[in-house]
C-alpha cells in the first residue's frame, strides 16, 4: 500500500461531494464552505458553466502545446481581453507558486538587476524563489531559499526609502492572506507603485489569492488606481481547476522568450476552465456581488468584535478575518463540528473565505457560528 503524504494536518472530515458553497460528508451532512480548499473555490464547487467548457474540451482536445494552435487559444484570450489591460500579454502555469516564479524569473530577465523587495508577513508560494520572497521563516528553514530579497514593513510608507536601483521587482499582496488578512491601504499601495517607478523596479502584484472579483473589484490593486508592470494570478480562475497565470507589458513577458516554458502550462482544459471562469466572473457581475456580500459580512462580523476572545476584525469584500487573542485551532473545530469550514491565517486569526454566490442568510449561520464558537473556546 502506497501511502498519500499529507503536509497539512488533517481536519478529520471526509467529504463525498461538493456544489457551489456547500460540501457534504459521507453521511449526506451538509456544510457551509468558507475554506473552499485555501480560496480556490471562489466561483463555487462545480460551478456548471465552468465544468461543462472543461468537459466540452476534453471530448475535442485535451492536449495541444502551444507549439501548435487549437479554437480555446483564441477564445480564452478573447474572454481575458476584457479583464486585462489593453496591449498585455498572458500566460499560463498550473500552481501560483509556479507563477510567481515566472514573474521573478521575467523580472531578472529583463532588468538585469538580481534583489527583490518584499514584504513581512507575505505569502508567494513554496517553491523556491516564491519561498525566498515569503516572509515566515519558518516555511524557509532548513532551505537554501535565496538570499536575493530585502523584507521591508508592510503598510508603512516609510520602509519604501529601502527600494533602489538594485532591486529587479518589488512584490507585494493587495490582500496579505496567509499572513492574517491584511488589507494594504490604498495609501500604500500607490506608494509602492511609486516607489518601483522611482527606482527602475518592476511592480509585481500577486493577486493569487485576492483576485478576480472577491474583494469587489475583479483586481484588488484597481482599487488604488495603479498599474502594475506584472499581475500573477490563480487559486480561483480556472473555478478549481490547477491554473495560474502572468499578465505583463508585452516587453516584459518577451525577456522570457527561450528561457522559460511548460509541459501542461496553457493546456487546453486549462485554458477551458479560465474561459469558463471568466464568463462567469462577467456575466454574474462576481465583483458586484462579492463587494455587496462583503459588505454584509463586515457589518456582522461588526457585531463580534467586542468579544473578549476577539483582538481584531478585518477584511476586504469577501475575505474576512477574525484576529482572537490565541490560536484559533479549537475555534475552527467548533465551527466544523457547527458544519462551516473555515481556515486559520497568521497565528491567531480565523480566515473566512466565502464563494461568491454565498447568502446572506449563509453569512448570517457562519456569523453566530463564529460568535458561540469564540465565546465557548477563546474566553468569551
Ligand atoms: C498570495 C498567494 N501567493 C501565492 C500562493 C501560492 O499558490 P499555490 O499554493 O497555488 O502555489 C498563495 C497560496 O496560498 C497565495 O495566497
Amino acid at each position: 500500500m502506497v501511502e498519500l503524504a499529507r503536509f497539512y494536518a488533517s481536519r478529520g472530515l471526509k467529504i463525498s461531494r461538493a456544489s457551489m458553497q456547500y460540501v457534504w460528508d459521507v453521511d449526506g451532512v451538509r456544510y457551509l464552505d468558507l475554506h473552499t480548499g485555501h480560496g480556490a473555490a471562489f466561483l463555487g464547487h462545480g460551478n456548471p458553466r465552468i465544468v461543462k467548457r472543461v468537459y466540452r474540451q476534453w471530448m475535442e482536445i485535451g492536449v495541444c502545446t502551444p507549439q501548435f494552435e487549437c479554437n480555446i487559444q483564441a477564445e480564452a484570450s478573447r474572454l481575458l481581453s476584457s479583464i486585462l489591460p489593453e496591449g498585455w500579454s498572458v500566460f499560463f502555469q498550473n500552481s501560483g507558486a509556479e507563477a510567481v516564479e515566472a514573474a521573478l524569473k521575467a523580472a531578472w530577465l529583463y532588468t538585469g538587476r538580481v534583489r527583490v523587495a518584499a514584504f513581512k508577513g507575505s505569502f508567494h508560494g513554496r517553491t523556491l524563489a516564491a519561498l525566498s520572497v515569503t516572509w515566515n521563516p519558518k516555511y524557509r528553514s532548513g532551505l537554501p531559499a535565496l538570499e536575493m530579497v530585502d523584507f521591508l514593513p508592510f503598510n508603512n510608507v516609510s520602509g519604501l526609502d529601502a527600494i533602489g536601483d538594485e532591486h529587479a521587482a518589488v512584490i507585494v499582496e493587495p490582500v496579505q492572506g496567509e499572513g492574517g488578512v491584511v488589507p494594504a491601504s490604498i495609501d500604500f499601495l500607490r506608494e509602492v507603485a511609486k516607489a518601483a517607478r522611482r527606482a527602475g523596479a518592476l511592480l509585481i502584484l500577486d493577486e493569487i489569492q485576492a483576485g478576480f472579483g472577491r474583494t469587489g473589484y475583479t483586481w484588488a490593486y484597481q482599487r488604488a488606481g495603479i498599474e502594475p508592470d506584472i499581475l500573477v494570478a490563480g487559486k480561483s480562475i480556472g473555478g478549481g481547476f490547477p491554473v495560474s497565470m502572468v499578465a505583463a507589458r508585452k516587453d516584459i513577458v518577451e525577456a522570457l522568450k527561450g528561457r522559460h516554458g511548460s509541459t501542461h502550462g496553457g493546456n487546453p482544459l486549462a485554458l477551458a476552465a479560465v474561459a469558463g471562469g471568466v464568463e462567469v466572473l462577467t456575466s454574474e457581475d462576481v465583483p458586484a456581488k462579492a463587494m455587496v456580500r462583503g459588505k454584509e459580512l463586515m457589518e456582522l462580523l461588526a457585531g463580534i468584535e467586542s468579544l473578549r476572545g476577539v483582538r481584531h476584525v478585518r477584511g476586504l469584500g469577501l475575505m474576512a478575518g477574525v484576529e482572537l487573542r490565541r490560536n484559533p485551532g479549537p475555534v475552527l473545530r467548533c465551527l466544523q463540528e457547527r458544519r462551516i469550514l473555515a481556515i486559520k491565517a497568521g497565528i491567531t486569526v480565523v480566515r473566512l473565505l466565502p464563494p461568491y454566490m454565498v447568502t446572506p442568510e449563509d453569512l448570517g449561520v457562519a456569523v453566530d457560528g463564529l460568535r458561540e464558537c469564540i465565546r465557548r473556546e477563546a474566553g468569551g
